[in-house]
This record gives C-alpha cells, structure tokens and sequence, in this order.
C-alpha cells in the first residue's frame, strides 16, 4: 500500500558495496588494533571469532532477512512483525540520528588533518595542536564558549557530500558512491599498509599485535569487548542493514551476501590492525621505548600518535595523505548508511518523496551536528554521547530485538523459512539457536556487566551532572522518544510495502 514505487538497488554487487561501505568505518581503522592489543592480542582473534559467528553472522542475517521480508525501514518492519515492536525500530532510528551527528565531525578532523598532512603542519607537538590549536577544546565541560570554525568549515562539506548523495537515491547515490568509494579505499590503504610494512621497526609492532596472551580468553572483559567490537564494526543493531535489505529485489541471496559482508568486514579490519602495528612499531622503534608506550586508540591513534609518527618517518606527508582520506573515505560510506536510516524511516511514516525527506531530515541532523559540536566543548559531548549509545543504545537495542522476535513474537521460524526461499546458502536450526539462545543470554551478561561498572564509576572522570545529562540523556532519551513517536497513528496510505501478512501469521499458517 505505499505511495510509491520502492527504490531498488541498481545489482547485487551494488548492494554489497554498500553493506561493505557501511561495517568498513572508523571502527576498523582506529578501534579495531586497540582493542585486540587490549584484550589479548593474538589470543583475542579467538573471543572475535566466535562472536562473529555467534552473534555477528546471525545478527546481520536476521535483520538482512527482515527488510527483504517487510521492504521497509526498521519502525515499518518491525512493526508489521509485531505492532509494538515498531517502539525499536524509531529507538533505532534516533540512535542513528545521535552517531551521524557526531561521525560526522570526525569525519571533519580527518578532512582537515589531510591538508595539514601536506607541510606537516602539527609542528612538534601534535597534542598540544589537535586540542589547542585545532579544536580549542575548553577547561572543562559545560557551558558554550566559542565556536570554532577550523571544524566547522570541513564539516559543512562533509554534510553537503553527505545530503547530496543521498538526495540522489539508492541506486544513484549511495551506490554509486560506495562503487566509487570501497574499491579506493582497498587500494589506498592497500598502499598505505604495504608501506607501513617495510618501515623499520613494523616486525616489533606486529609481534606486539599478534603474540597471544592465552590467559586473557578466560576473562569475561575480553569476550565483552570482542562482542561489542562485532557490533559497531559490522553495523548491526543500528537498522542500517534492516533499511538496506529493503532496497533488495525479490530474489536477493541473503545469507550469503551477509557470509560476504562478514568476512570481508573483518579482513579490513586485521589488514587495518597490521597496518596501525606495523606504524606504531616504527615509532617505538624509533623512540626507544615498547610498543604498548605508543599504542592507544581513537582521537588519540588518529589525530596524535599518527601526526606523531608521520612527522618522523620518510615521504611522511604522503602517508599522512593516504592514512587521512582512507579515514574520510570509509567513514563517509558508513554515515550515508547511517543517515539514510532516519531518512527512510521518515519517507515511509509519511510518504514524502527523498529529496524533500533529504533536506529536512538529513538536514536536522546536520544542524544539531553543526550547533553542537564544533565548539570548544564539541570532543566532551562526542565522548560521552558515543560511550553511552554504544554500551546502551546499539547493544541493548539488539538485545530487545532479539527477545522480542526470537521469544515474544516467535519469529524465528519463519524468518528462517524467508531467508532460505531466497537464498544460496541455506540457514539450519543453528542460527535459531545462536539468535534465540546464545545472543539473548550472553548480551543480557555483557549489559549487566557494564551497567554494574556504569554505576560503580563515573565514565571517563566527567562530572556526574554531565555524564547524567548527556550520556543518560540520549542513551535513555532516545528509548523514551522512540516509544513516543510510536504512539502516534500512521495515515492510512503511508507505509512500507507491507500489505503481506506478518512473518508470524504466515508461520502459523
Ligand atoms: N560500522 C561502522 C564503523 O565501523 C559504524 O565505523
């Protein structure tokens, strides 16, 4: 019963560009090395594993298998798999406004970090220039002072590509950018870690990387944070692979895209781990002291120790180059995929057409991303907003929604009977098992872990009033308004292509 047609990916290769464009971001580059250093090395690869194929897998199968079956946008699917189940997808749906608003800015930095690459223009204190000089960050948190237009300059072009490319549609826009945008990507960080290969030093990296440390797999920690890094890195529990599966024609492999998507996700992100190694061995290398003195990850990988060592190394302003647009490259293929999210829930709920749903949403999500943070207290809000939607907002959303379809609505089944009709590679009972068993019970554990850890200590030594109001406040505000906004009637005529029967209907049929 939609207004109008359903856009559709142009092919299949399409589709997984895009679904490859969206796991394959800042997560790979700059979080992937350090929590595997963290947590076990060599040893890690093994928690990683099993949680890309307990959870990571059949997650992306699951929510692939739910925007093929409904065509429509996480609040539109859910809904037809439960009417109250619509609560989660608009939950997911502002999780995803509150990431694009913050990915972009760092997005920004690299943007800007590519031309001060050029002339090494960070001097001999990258730390002192990323927080100082570039983003002028205050004292301490609370209350605006200036704004700074260092940040807000890139970032408006950042949001200009982004909104442009998604007003050009599914088939025009984002897949045309991310057959543009993966393949440079593979090649300019294929260069970038050949090179980090033959730098002096890069064995040491490596070995510090990859030396397993038995003893860390039998740390409940660990395991949390192999989970948590499959999530983020494989983009599930956002909708993102919900609302791209809908653009799928009818006969679509889904299982075995998602086999692709998987695999391919996490071999971007070891080549990324022994790139990021390989560096920062030179530099400990170089400066005398072990690798764990350089190792750090995020901000501080990207916009300090990077700087750091490109300033030291031969050629370094081309490495920096290279390093700077991957960084701006894959983290753009993965905010159009999270923008595209709120865009698409809005067409559906209200059957406007995409350039006006474009201007308007997209563009509310630019203006709270350009009033928020490219201000002196812009990095305080990107840190604690990004810790609590992680921990509560991404994973806990999974959680639910897994509950709900495996236990509540009692989905499983039926789904498993859609995503074989389609596809290639069959799903068994062991992907009913791993979602409604293994998933539920072990991120049930993972939630209690860190809500106990949560309120024990205050995150990262930020006052409670501001941990309060801003991490609580969206990882809390986002459930309570998506809730909200499912209360309001739909029109009749707005929709997604939905006028099936529900998967459980069907099931019991
Ligand atoms: N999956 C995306 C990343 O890794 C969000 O950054």
């Amino acid at each position: 019963m939609a207004t109008q047609q359903r856009e559709q990916w142009g092919t299949r290769a399409g589709f997984l560009f895009a679904a490859i464009g969206s796991a394959v971001g800042l997560g790979n580059i700059w979080r992937f090395p350090y929590v595997a250093y963290e947590n076990g090395g060599g040893a890690f690869l093994i928690p990683y594993l099993v949680a890309l194929l307990t959870a990571g897998i059949p997650l992306l199968i699951l929510e692939y298998t739910i925007g093929h079956r409904f065509r429509g946008s996480p609040p539109a699917a859910y809904r037809k798999l439960a009417r109250p189940a619509e609560a989660i997808g608009w939950w997911q749906v502002l999780i995803c406004f509150i990431i694009s608003a913050y990915y972009a800015v760092i997005i920004a930095w690299a943007l800007r970090f590519v031309g001060f690459s050029i002339g090494l223009q960070w001097g001999d204190d990258p730390e002192g220039f990323l927080f100082g000089d570039f983003l002028q960050v205050a004292d301490a948190p609370g209350g605006f002072g200036s704004y700074v237009p260092g940040v807000l300059l890139p970032l408006l072009l950042v949001w200009a590509i982004t909104l442009g490319v998604l007003a050009l549609g599914v088939k025009k826009g984002i897949e045309w950018a991310n057959r543009i945008f993966i393949p440079l990507l593979v090649v300019l960080f294929g260069i970038l870690v050949v090179r980090a290969l033959f730098l002096d030093g890069a064995a040491l990296g490596l070995n510090a990387l990859f030396s397993p440390d038995w003893s860390a797999i039998t740390s409940g920690s660990v395991w949390v944070a192999a989970y948590g890094q499959i999530f983020f890195s494989l983009s599930v529990g956002f909708g993102i692979m919900v609302t791209y599966a809908s653009y799928l024609r009818r006969r679509a492999d889904l299982t075995g895209s998602a086999l692709v998507a998987g695999f391919a996700n996490s071999s971007f992100e070891i080549l990324a781990g022994i790139g990021v190694f390989a560096t920062l061995g030179f530099m400990a290398l170089a400066s005398g002291v072990p690798v764990d003195e350089v190792a750090t990850s995020g901000i501080g990988l990207a916009f300090v120790a990077f700087p750091q060592i490109i300033s030291e190394m031969p050629l370094g302003s081309l490495f920096g180059v290279l390093f700077f647009v991957s960084l701006v490259v894959a983290g753009l293929s993965s905010l159009l995929s999270l923008v595209q999210v709120v865009v698409s829930a809005v067409q559906d709920r209200t059957g406007m057409a995409r350039v006006p749903t474009v201007l308007t949403v997209g563009g509310a999500v630019a203006v709270v991303s350009i009033v928020l943070f490219p201000t002196d207290q812009g990095l305080y809000i990107l840190d604690v907003a990004d810790h609590f939607i992680n921990q509560y907002g991404i994973a806990l959303a999974a959680l639910v929604l897994v509950i709900v379809v495996a236990w509540v609505v009692r989905g499983l089944k039926p789904l498993q009977e859609h995503a074989n009709t389609t596809s290639a590679v069959p799903v068994g009972a062991w992907w009913r098992i791993t979602l409604g068993i293994i998933t539920p019970l072990f991120l049930g554990w993972m939630m209690a872990q860190s809500l106990i850890g949560e309120l024990t200590e205050n995150y990262g030594d930020y006052a409670t009033w501001f941990n309060t109001a801003v991490g609580w406040g969206v990882a809390i505000g986002s459930i309570v308004l998506g809730i909200l906004i499912s209360l309001v009637p739909w029109k009749k005529g707005t929709g997604a292509a939905t006028d099936e029967p529900s998967a459980v209907e069907e099931g019991n049929r």
